[in-house]
Formats: structure tokens, sequence, C-alpha cells
């Protein structure tokens, strides 16, 4: 296994394989690229088939054992199951979507080998979901849920990323996950630093407070340092890199873009190394060099200055990267 150093093993990997998406959601980072604001275009600058998998073989030689894939909307990519079905053995496989090609395709990602899903679902109301995703498909989220359910993906997750437009659904949301069985809630902090509007941010603190109030059970998990409560049975897991000082020390994933980039951290482009179409050595070798090169970004790479602001530490402005 892979180690940074920063003592962080490599345990996982999060390929994007598209950027491309059928809704518009206000917030939206695009797997740390940066600001959409506007539908995304179809891009013929993904990497194919035999490109994923080809990275993932190496993944797996490093003793990687999970990996997620995500997009833009990573339904969109017809292969999907065919990547899912190559993945190599012993590699947990997970999806993020946003749901709304779920029915009539949740059934066939996990023949094909589809362990679990996380669904974007921002609130349990369709004016508020519409606002923010800007895309009436409401039912057909909740009937994507459903179907991933009854395909017995387990668990399924809820991604709610909480900011001003859905703060207030967040209630209704934790009982919903402590009704219904199998499903898991996500609360997001919101990230603002790729996509502005940072008054749109809410103190996450509040929510972890609430939780504290209404929770049984409470434990965290050593994947990112996230805090898990549990309330009536429901389990809800806070996702806050921001504040949560533990979070970035204990991340344990490296990145691949839809293009076939690969990067240290999520929220950082300026590591990009390429390898779609590239030989398994030449893979390994920028596999090794990323690796070698991830440094933590909340508290680390971004430290706060006098007034509480985040900026880059002094000590990465001039040079950065320790070569592998
Ligand atoms: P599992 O725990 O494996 O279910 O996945 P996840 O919660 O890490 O992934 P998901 O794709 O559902 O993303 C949930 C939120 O976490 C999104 O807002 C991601 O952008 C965010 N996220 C995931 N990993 C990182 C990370 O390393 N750094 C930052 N800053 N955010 C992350
Ligand atoms: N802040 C927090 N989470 C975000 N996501 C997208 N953009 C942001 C952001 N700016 C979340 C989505 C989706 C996941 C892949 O990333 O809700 O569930
Ligand atoms: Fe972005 Fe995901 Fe929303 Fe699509 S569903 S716009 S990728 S956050």
């Amino acid at each position: 296994m892979l180690e940074d150093s920063f003592g962080r093993e490599v345990t996982g990997v999060r390929v994007s394989l598209t950027d491309r998406c059928n809704f518009d959601c206000v917030y939206c980072h695009n797997e740390g690229l940066g600001d959409t604001r506007g539908p995304m275009e179809p891009g013929d600058d993904e990497m194919g088939t035999d490109d994923v998998v080809r990275f993932l073989e190496v993944a797996r030689e490093f003793d990687v054992g999970k990996v997620k894939f995500t997009g833009g909307e990573p339904m969109l990519r017809e292969d999907l199951e065919e990547i899912i079905r190559r993945t190599p053995d012993g590699m947990e496989t997970s999806l993020t979507t946003n749901g709304t090609f779920l029915p009539g395709r949740a059934e066939e990602l996990r023949k094909a080998g589809l362990s679990r899903v996380n669904v974007s679902q921002d609130a349990l109301d369709p004016k508020a979901f519409a606002e923010v995703t800007k895309s009436g498909a409401y039912d057909k989220v909740l009937e994507g849920v459903e179907a991933a359910l009854d395909a017995g993906l387990d668990p399924v997750k809820l991604n709610m990323v909480v900011f001003e437009a859905t703060a207030g659904y967040v209630p209704k949301m934790v009982e919903h996950v402590a009704e219904n069985d199998g499903l898991q809630l996500q609360l997001i902090e919101y990230m603002p630093e790729l996509t502005g509007n940072p008054e749109w941010a809410i103190d996450i603190q509040r929510v972890h407070d609430w939780l504290e109030e209404q929770a049984d059970e409470i434990e965290i998990r050593e994947m990112h340092g996230r805090k898990r409560y549990w309330v009536g049975g429901g389990m809800v897991e806070i996702v806050d890199p921001v504040e949560n000082p533990s979070f970035c020390s204990n991340c344990h994933r490296v990145r691949v873009t839809h293009e076939g980039f690969l990067k240290g951290c999520l929220n950082r482009n300026d590591d990009l190394r390429p390898m779609g179409e590239m030989t398994k050595p030449e893979i390994r070798s920028a596999f090794r060099e990323t690796v070698a090169n991830r440094v933590p970004y909340y508290g680390e790479y971004m430290v706060r200055n006098d007034d509480g602001e985040w900026e880059i530490n002094d000590r990465y402005i001039d040079d950065q990267y320790i070569d592998a």
C-alpha cells in the first residue's frame, strides 16, 4: 500500500467518468474542476473504457481496495456496467449519482458488481429540489432511490448539501432515513472555494449540535474523520471538509478526472498528471508521483490568516512539489 509524506495510506480511488450532467445544481463543484454555471456540455474528452480499466488494474496492484465512480453524472456513460464488470477482483465499487437513471438500470448495475450507491437528494420537497438542481426530476429521483433499494444495493446513501436553500429541510430528511430501512444520510458542508457564493454557507457546527441532541449513538469514522450519528435507527454522517480539522488529514483517496488526469486532492488542479492511453509502467509511476506529492488541503495547504480567512500556507507558495 502506498503512503504519502503525511502518513496517509491510499486505500481508495475516486474516478470521474464524465463531466456531462443532466442537472445544473447551483452549488456544483464539478468534482473539483470548478464552477459549471450552466448545463455541462457533452464532451469527447472522456477516458475510454480500456483506459479506466487499465488504471484500476494498476491501483489494485498498489492494494487499493475501493473505487468510487462519479461525474458529472456517471450514469450518462453507457459503458458503466462494463467498467464495473471489469473492475479487478477485491475492489469494492460504489457510485455517486443524481439518481435519475437508476429506474430500470439499478438491477443491471448490481448484477455487474456494484455494491452501493450515493444519490444526491438535497431536499424532500419538489420546489426546493427544483431550485437547487434546476431540474424537474424530483419524482424520478425518488423512484431511483426505490429502484436502488429494490435491487439490493446496500446501503443507499442520500447526499444532501446543507446550505442556505436546504438547511431548513434537515430534520425532515433525518426523519426520512430513520423511517426507511436501507437508507443512510450524508449531510455535506457546502464548499464555496471552487464555485463562489460563500454567503450561502451555513455554520455546519449548528447541524452537529442539533444532531448531538437527537442522537442515540455517535461514532467517528476513520475515512476523513467524519462524525456519524444514529438517530431513531437511522444513520446520519456529516461530511465537513472545511471545518473539521481531521477531515483532510484522514483523506485516503486519489482522484482521477474524466479526462484521465491523476490528482492528489479534490480541491487542487495544479498537480494534474496525465494517464489516459499510457502504458501500465507509466501509470504506475504517475500514481507513485501523485501519492508522493499529496498534501492535506484544509489545515495544511490552506491555513487561516489572522482575519480567519483561508489562504495558501507560505511554505507552499513558491515551490510546491517534491519530486517522487
Ligand atoms: P462514501 O463515504 O464512500 O459513501 O463516499 P463519499 O461521501 O466520500 O462520496 P460522495 O461522492 O457521496 O461525496 C459526498 C461529498 O463529499 C461531496 O460533496 C464530495 O465532494 C465530498 N468529498 C468526498 N471526498 C472528498 C475529499 O477528499 N475532499 C473534499 N473536500 N470533499 C470530499
Ligand atoms: N459543496 C459540497 N458538495 C458538493 N457537491 C457538489 N458540489 C458541491 C459543493 N460545492 C456534492 C453533490 C454530490 C457530490 C458528488 O458532490 O451533492 O452529491
Ligand atoms: Fe453537479 Fe452532481 Fe448536480 Fe450534476 S447532479 S450538477 S454533477 S452536483
